[in-house]
């Protein structure tokens, strides 16, 4: 298939891009390096460095693909509070405009990265896709569940075959976020630095942590997909964050002071994913357990701070 990556020289889309390379796909990454990096992008794809604000060039960009993964984000949570334009406008409407354009390219199929935060303070646990949409606690998770009514819009409009994503917590590799808000990369970053842990919540929190290699097989996994459907996609294992650094300092064998920085406003107390729908559809299932991907984060991690 011809595919375009929005985001692609991001964290997530950079793997999801060499994942498709791999499957023998076609592939055109569009990133305005904002948040991104040239470096990333794997050889063998394409390259536009642009930005989904260019409604001009939005339709030239997208003629001749099958489908569009749509990546390009803002992520930060904290940043969405300060900036809510910022990410109403980067998120959502350039969202829009992508689907626009997308439609008058005709490209009429979209995997678009959606999040767990969608559901908000879960009722139950594993969550389903069938459980109820959350109320927001921050701009981002609006511009998610905003986006997605979009995202279906276009398949009632138009029959654009919508595919929504529900990621989990991503870890891995290439996780370069500048600033970097997420637990395991800062738990790591100060293990390896030998600094202490900083730790909301005592570590009592449980996520679904969910590594970016397997996280990308699934975008590669609905491709061949039709119509509109929604998919969580976890490893439907919760873990407290607590058990998360005492796995780094296992991997690592050593163990570094913990900072307590208590509660923090917005944290939805535990998540975790039931993904047996995309199981059902594709197959796909999360591969790597959470010791062997934090290995694998902790190598890379080692070896870029030893190259900086
Ligand atoms: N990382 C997570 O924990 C997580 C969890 C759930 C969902 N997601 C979603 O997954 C997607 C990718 O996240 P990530 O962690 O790889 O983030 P990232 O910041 O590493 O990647 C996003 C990429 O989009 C590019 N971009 C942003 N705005 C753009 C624009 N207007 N035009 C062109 N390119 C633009 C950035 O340069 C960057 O390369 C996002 O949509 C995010 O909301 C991420």
């Amino acid at each position: 298939m011809r595919v375009l990556v929005t985001g692609g020289a991001g964290f997530i889309g950079s793997a999801v891009t060499r994942v498709l390379l791999e499957e023998h796909h076609d592939v055109t990454v569009l990133d305005n390096l904002s948040k991104g990096f040239r470096t990333l992008v794997p050889e063998g794809a394409r390259f536009i460095e642009g930005d989904l604000r260019n409604e001009a060039q939005l339709p030239a960009w997208l003629r001749g693909h099958d489908a569009v993964i749509h990546m390009a984000a803002f992520i930060e949570v904290a940043r969405s509070v300060t900036e809510p334009l910022v990410f109403a406008e980067n998120n959502i409407i350039n969202s829009v405009r992508l689907l626009q354009a997308m439609q008058r390219a005709g490209v009429g199929k979209i995997v678009f990265s959606s999040s767990a935060t969608v559901y908000g303070t879960p009722q139950n646990l594993p969550i389903r896709e069938t459980d109820p949409l959350g109320v927001q606690s921050n701009p981002y998770g609006a511009s998610k569940v905003s986006t997605e009514a979009f995202v279906a819009t276009y398949n009632q409009l138009y029959d654009m075959d919508a595919l929504i994503l529900r990621y989990f917590n991503p870890y891995g590799p290439n996780e370069l976020h500048e600033p970097e808000t997420h637990a395991i990369p800062n738990f790591i970053r100060a293990a390896i630095e030998k600094r202490p842990i900083p730790l909301y919540w005592g570590g009592e929190i449980v996520r679904d942590f969910i590594f970016v290699d397997d996280l990308a097989r699934a975008h590669t996994a609905v491709l061949g997909l039709r119509g509109l459907q929604y998919f969580n996609v976890g490893s439907e294992t919760g873990t407290k964050i607590i058990d998360v650094v005492r796995e780094i300092f296992d991997v690592v064998g050593y163990e570094t002071p913990i900072d307590n920085l208590g509660e923090r406003a917005g944290d939805v107390p535990a998540t975790y994913a039931w993904s047996e729908k995309i199981a059902a559809a594709t197959g796909w299932r999360a591969q790597v357990p959470l010791r062997d991907g934090l290995a694998r984060t902790v190598d890379w991690f080692r070896q870029r701070l030893i190259n900086q």
